[in-house]
């Protein structure tokens, strides 16, 4: 026999058994962002690599080590998706969305980055993304917190922390910038290698490193917040005023700087400890410079995106999974004429109960073989017809899980039974 082909390294499936999380967490997330009036935008997964390498710049480590790129037949270089917020603003300029107007926007699916895999870190991964554009205020930017916090009590997840900091404008990021370099500079021979490379193209990101022997050196780093100007620091009062007045708790985070060059002023992440070293579920911020970087006239945007992977790990730990609703009934028939009555006795349950989850025992066999796979479907109970039953009007219907003995049922009265027990 040949040799499985198996899937590409740090591309998983997500099998049958988990999805119904899949499905909760995204119905659930779905549901808080329409309540905010945000609407769903769908963008292709593959784009021209050019726009990755101008929005998240090139001296990243997702442009510069992790895109999958590669050309097409016409010899366009393309890339698969290293993230949303790039293909968002294309879309939305290319559609006429962006100008004198606001838009809330959210978006779900797959993204690409060749990581090295680990617990939480996939090459291929998902993300929603939420982006609001044409708002320059705090008050989105605490709205888009507010929504990240509503979908962790929807999900029931508890312990997650808030870390929130501010980049300035491109202006006073530069300014900084001088001014850090020199202070590395001084400390050249403390540096690691890393850090070295960094020093000349992108020292905010140093302020980033996870080297413990780097973390003295660091702490003791001109802060950026010395160097915002008026405007930027009210803009981050009003957002930590904002937080404080509905009661969020934050912690602010002088060394948050993310990965991705299109960020001014605020950024934020939602981070767990639960997780080992990949502990950040959400992560975003404001970006007004990036729409005119792609081409179109300067509009204010801000936004976030979850790691789907790691909120599905966090949730994995809870008993979620045990509490959602799965099969209701797997219908039994013994006979030939039950198993034709069955069937539409079937489709009648399903008419009269929208919500009914109801497996119809295909394929034939005996009856024990048939019971055997519907104690397996993990259904709360048997629905059993035999061609006696049915001369009698009645049906059997016996308790899978534990929840007392078979009991003869007619036909007529299943639906009410059904409604009073499911
Ligand atoms: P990001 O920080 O690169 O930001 O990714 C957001 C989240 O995606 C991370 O916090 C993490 O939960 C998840 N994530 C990232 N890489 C991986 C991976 N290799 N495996 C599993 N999960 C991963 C962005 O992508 C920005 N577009 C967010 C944004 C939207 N900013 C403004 N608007």
């Amino acid at each position: 026999m040949a040799k499985h082909i198996q899937a590409i390294r740090g591309m998983k499936d997500i099998l049958p058994q988990q999805t119904p999380l899949w499905q909760f967490l995204e119905d659930s997330v779905r549901a808080v962002l329409s309540r905010y009036g945000y609407a769903e935008i769908r963008m292709p997964i593959l784009e021209l690599t050019e726009l990755f390498k101008r929005s998240i710049g090139e001296v990243t480590d997702i442009v510069e080590k992790e895109m999958y790129t590669f050309e097409d037949r016409n010899g366009d270089s393309l890339t698969l998706r290293p993230e949303g917020t790039a293909g968002c603003v294309r879309a939305g300029l290319e559609n006429g969305l962006l100008f004198n107007q606001v838009q809330r926007l959210w978006y779900q699916g797959p993204m690409f980055r060749h990581e090295r895999p680990q617990k939480g870190r996939y090459r291929q991964f998902h993300q929603i993304g939420v982006e609001s554009f044409g708002l320059a205020g705090p008050d989105v930017d605490l709205e888009l917190i507010l929504i990240t916090a509503r979908i962790w009590k929807a999900l029931g997840l508890q312990d997650l922390q808030l870390q929130l900091n501010t980049l300035g404008t491109a202006a006073e990021r530069s300014q900084y910038r001088k001014e850090l370099m020199s202070y590395f500079h001084d400390c050249y021979d403390s540096l690691d290698e890393d850090s070295r490379r960094r020093l000349e193209s992108n020292p905010l990101r140093i302020l980033d490193t996870k080297n413990p022997e780097m973390a003295e050196l660091v702490a003791a780093a001109p802060s950026l917040m010395g160097h915002l100007g008026d405007e930027s620091r009210e803009h981050f009062e009003q957002l930590c005023a904002g937080l404080d007045a509905v009661g969020q708790a934050y912690l602010v985070n002088p060394r948050l700087v993310r990965g991705l060059d299109y960020y001014a002023r605020t950024v934020f992440e939602w981070v767990t400890d639960q997780l080992g070293a990949q502990g950040t579920v959400c992560a975003g911020g404001r970006y007004d410079g990036l729409v005119e970087q792609l081409g179109g006239k300067p509009v204010p945007a801000v936004g976030f995106a979850m790691g789907l992977e790691r909120l599905i790990a966090l949730l994995e730990q809870t008993d979620l999974a045990q509490r959602l609703p799965g099969i209701d009934l797997y219908l039994v028939t013994v006979g030939e004429q039950a198993q034709r009555e069955g069937l539409l006795l079937a489709e009648r349950l399903r008419d009269a109960m929208p919500g009914l989850r109801l497996i119809s025992h295909c394929g034939g066999g005996s009856f024990k073989s048939q019971f055997k796979k519907a104690d397996k479907s993990n259904a709360r109970y048997a629905l059993i017809l035999g061609d006696d039953e049915l001369a009698r009007g009645e049906t059997g219907l016996k308790p899978l899980r534990g929840e007392g003995t078979q009991q003869q049922v007619k036909i007529s009265e299943l639906v009410d039974l059904l409604n009073a027990r499911l």
